[in-house]
């Protein structure tokens, strides 16, 4: 593959991304302009099944992925003579999902004879950021929280990071996801719970908060809120008690946020940065959102957060991190392989 290197100041770069169930792609300048954005989500079919069910999500990527790619680089008025590079999601996520969009980049990046870049999905989240605050520049602290991760990073550069906390077990997102199932609100979850929530009342129910006692330990547990969402459903229909749904999802998401925003602002305190970002599906619930610039008015600390459209999966967040990644010649193979459990660090 001819690599042709071309780091001028106009680089368009062409993302992909199919991590889960939205196959969707992109055309990103600089790493900061979006010139299109196209998004097929799949979140119809998965619903009937209260859950992604991964071979579903595989098929429906291969039959989506050259319609999106095209529509993207119609959005953008461009051809694929027009891209420097090729950017594409390898991990981590579903196997059989990145493996969709990793082959379907190869394939093109080699006929086009263009440069070809893996980006880590999770980095991809935090780069959203980068699209959204244009001024935004590393150092400065990321929570990422979505349906399948949720850590606190210092990113000290591009492509530079230091993993301060994370979740012992359950995501953010997935603890949303199994509470909205668990009070028969269906699949997604997040969305849901952050709409009924402004109905009901967050101190009506007192959720268990996880903290962990060792010294400067920003982790999460959210499988203990789960369980305890469970057990009191189970009780109130043991007493035959009506259940207030909007009470539940009040709650749930409250202590979901409290551990968040005290985590998240310490992990400033330790840096001793001003400026914090969030990431990822969760980073889209409006009362975090809140919960978050509340907090960081009373620390003097920045509160910044994509818009929801780059908070869920979308390829412009990829083709943000494949900008930086290009610029310092992280170009890969034809060897690139889909990698499903891939760290940040
Ligand atoms: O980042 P994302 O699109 O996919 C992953 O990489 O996992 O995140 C999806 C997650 C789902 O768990 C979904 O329920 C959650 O983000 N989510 C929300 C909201 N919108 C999406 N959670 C809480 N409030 C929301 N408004
Ligand atoms: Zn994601």
């Amino acid at each position: 593959m001819d690599k042709g290197l071309k780091i001028d100041e106009k680089v368009v770069i062409l993302a992909i991304e199919s991590s889960c169930d939205e196959t969707a792609a992109a055309v990103v300048i600089n790493g900061r302009e979006v010139l299109s954005n196209v998004i097929s989500s799949q979140i119809d079919t998965h619903k009937k099944f209260g859950g992604v069910v991964p071979e579903v999500a595989s098929r429906m990527h291969i039959e989506a992925v050259s319609a999106v790619v095209q529509e993207a680089l119609d959005e953008a008025g461009i051809s694929f003579e027009d891209i420097d590079a090729v950017g594409v999601t390898y991990g981590p996520g579903l196997v059989g999902a990145l493996l969709v969009g990793v082959q379907y980049a190869k394939g093109l990046a080699y006929s086009l004879g263009k440069p070809l870049v893996g980006v880590n999905h999770i980095e991809g989240h935090i780069s959203a950021n980068f699209i959204q605050h244009k001024e935004l520049k590393p150092p400065f602290v990321c929570l990422v929280v979505s349906g399948g991760h949720t850590f606190i990073v210092h990113m000290k550069d591009y492509g530079e990071y230091e993993v301060m906390g994370q979740t012992r077990d359950d995501a953010a997102g997935e603890a949303f996801d199994k509470v909205a199932r668990t009070i028969g609100l269906g699949y997604p979850g997040g969305p849901k719970i952050d709409k009924l929530s402004k109905e009901g009342n967050p101190e009506a129910i007192k959720f268990p908060r996880a903290t962990f006692h060792e010294k400067d330990c920003l982790d999460f547990s959210f499988s203990g809120i789960k369980s305890a969402v469970l057990n009191y459903i189970n009780k109130m229909n043991m007493k035959n008690e009506e259940i207030n749904k909007a009470d539940v999802a009040a709650s749930f998401q409250k202590a979901v946020i409290d551990v968040l925003v005290q985590n998240a602002m310490e992990a400033c305190k330790i840096k001793k940065v001003d400026k914090i970002a969030i990431a990822g599906g969760v980073a889209s619930n409006s009362s975090l959102r809140e919960a978050m610039i509340k907090a960081g008015k009373n620390n003097n600390v920045e509160v910044l957060f994509p818009e929801p459209k780059l908070c869920t999966d979308n390829a412009a967040m990829i083709g943000s991190s494949a900008y930086y990644e290009f610029k310092k010649g992280k170009i890969a193979n034809l060897e690139l392989n889909a990698i499903p459990n891939l760290k940040l660090v």
